[in-house]
């Protein structure tokens, strides 16, 4: 009997125990870093010459491993072993299939802080933030495991007398995973096993700058019992084979998580039929956001403060859920901005492998270029109220930076930073503010916060956004509580830990049998 599915607890590093194990966790990954990760196709190890570097983000001279990297004849090779091995996966019964999923659950919390050194080394995670990760990871191994087990004999529908009528779901076949970095783990590993424990066969491409993890990660699948050719691993430029992998023939289903334009991208080619290919190929697309916090007149001031500080500060606002706007109702305004900058002020940024800091840096060299080029356009749009710095002499760090008194169609209210930069812009009156909220053209999360019962009834309805919170910060959602996904050009509001989510790697088959 499979037990209840409860999210997995964070650690709480302010206990000195916790403190000390990861402490020596970070030691223990030191001691690994460098190695070199191959290429996984048809259960074989593929090294090549070409490879990918990748360097801890807080310390650009710290190489954390090297990763070989695909080309279009290996991505071809991966696709190829996917399609063969699928005809005997999508026999397995869904429950060792998913008995799987539970085995790589266990093996990684018996390795958390492993694996979340990993993820403090590779993409510059702050410890709380890189613990948040790997829980989610766990998470997704265990929420979709259930829910396949759930999704097994398909779903009630009637029948008459003298029929039997039986409505099941089956896998569609070759899925290709493109996921993100910020996630690292997280995305990363629920967007692998959605489609496997749903009896489809992955080539997972991932993101460059966090190959290593996704490497770990894949290892673990392996020792968990997954069959040969089942999961495929080809690291390699999106461009080159992504988008081969994007046009295959055989590809029939593509879940992808990262920015709007590669998103665009992808779906437009996933329109085109390949000579060869007869089926619609599906794709799952979840895409940026710029989300807003809105604050009321009527409302605790200090949740306000804290709501706003979070969602644009956490992991260095590099989350398509950050905060990167608050919208507040004139009447506070000052007041609100004030209270944080003060707490602004007060949080930490280094390197997260030598310190527990609030902030490390931000990913690489572009995402550094990227962000600073806005302080520049923020200047010159708004008022700089704190930060607006940055220094890459040895890593890529940046001031958590608040901007002031923007107008709702500036660019910086406009455009995903993907970064330490919350923008302020005030509102006459809740209207008006939640139609500042919703003038942009994703839709992916959102908070209020407000003591107006009538004022959060009306944001149920006007809000327009894939999750939306009430008096809290508009990041974190937890697999099996918040089921997470945006609208608009956000995504395909695919809600990624929820209950619809294994259903959408499936087609839906109904029986009918005459007696
Ligand atoms: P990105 O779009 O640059 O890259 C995402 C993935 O796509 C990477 O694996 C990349 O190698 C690959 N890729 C690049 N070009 C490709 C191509 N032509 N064909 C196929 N694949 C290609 O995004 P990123 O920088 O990794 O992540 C940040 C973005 O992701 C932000 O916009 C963020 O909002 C978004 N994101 C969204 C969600 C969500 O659930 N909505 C979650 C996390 C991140
Ligand atoms: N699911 C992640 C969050 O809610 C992105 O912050």
């Amino acid at each position: 009997m499979v037990q209840p599915y409860k999210h997995e607890p964070f650690t709480d590093f302010e206990q000195q125990e916790h403190k000390k194990a990861f402490e020596d966790a970070l030691k223990q990954v030191k001691e690994q870093l460098g190695q070199h990760h191959d290429l996984l196709i048809n259960g074989e190890r593929v090294r090549t010459d070409d490879t990918i570097t990748s360097t801890n983000p807080a310390n650009t001279k710290q190489v954390v491993g090297t990763i070989s990297k695909a080309n279009q004849e290996l991505a071809e090779k991966a696709v190829q072993s996917a399609s063969d091995a699928f005809e005997d996966w999508r026999k397995w019964d869904p429950r060792a299939r998913a008995e799987i999923l539970f085995r790589a659950a266990s093996k990684i919390r018996r390795r958390k802080h492993e694996f979340s050194s990993y993820l403090v080394y590779e993409v510059g995670k702050p410890w709380k933030e890189a613990d948040a990760d790997t829980a989610e990871a766990i998470d997704f191994l265990e929420y979709y495991g259930r829910q396949m087990i759930e999704l097994k004999e398909g779903k009630a529908i009637e029948s008459r007398p003298g029929e039997e009528n039986r409505y099941v779901y089956q896998p569609i076949g070759v899925t290709v995973v493109i996921p993100p970095w910020n996630l690292a783990l997280a995305i990363m590993a629920g967007t692998t096993v959605a489609p496997l424990v749903a009896g489809n066969t992955v080539v997972m491409k991932p993101a460059s700058n966090s190959a290593v993890i996704a490497a770990k990660f894949v290892e673990v699948l392996e020792e968990s019992g997954l069959p040969k050719g089942v999961l495929n691993f080809v690291p390699g430029s999106g461009g080159e084979v992504g988008d081969y992998l994007v046009d295959h023939p055989k590809t029939a289903l593509i879940s992808f998580t990262g920015s709007r334009d590669v998103g665009l991208r992808i779906m437009e080619r996933a329109s085109v039929r390949q000579p060869g290919q007869n089926h619609l190929k599906q794709v799952i697309a979840e895409m940026g956001g710029k989300d807003t916090v809105v604050v009321d007149k009527e409302a605790d001031i200090d949740t306000a403060v804290d709501a706003i500080v979070v969602s644009a500060f956490g992991f260095s606002g590099q989350k398509c859920s950050s905060g990167s706007r608050a919208v507040v109702h004139e009447d506070v305004y000052d007041e609100v901005l004030e209270k944080v900058k003060a707490a602004t002020e007060k949080l930490t940024v280094g390197n997260a492998s030598e310190e527990n800091v609030y902030m490390g840096p931000v990913v690489d060299q572009g995402a550094y270029d990227k962000i600073m080029s806005y302080m520049e356009i923020g200047k010159e749009e708004g008022r700089l109220v704190t930060g607006g710095k940055g220094d890459d002499s040895k890593g890529y760090f940046i001031n958590p930076t608040i901007f002031a008194d923007l107008d709702p169609n500036s660019r910086m209210q406009q455009e995903e930073i993907f970064g330490p930069v919350v923008c302020f812009t005030k509102a006459k009156d809740f209207d008006e503010a939640i139609d500042i909220a919703n003038n942009t053209e994703y839709g992916l999360t959102g908070a209020v916060i407000s003591d107006n019962r009538a004022h959060l009834e009306k944001a149920k309805y006007d809000f327009h956004v894939g999750n939306l919170y009430f008096n809290r910060n508009c990041t974190g959602a937890i697999v099996g509580y918040q089921p997470f996904g945006g609208f608009k050009m956000s995504g395909t509001d695919s809600k990624a830990g929820g209950p619809d989510y294994i259903a959408l790697h499936m087609q839906a088959k109904t029986i009918s049998e005459k007696f």
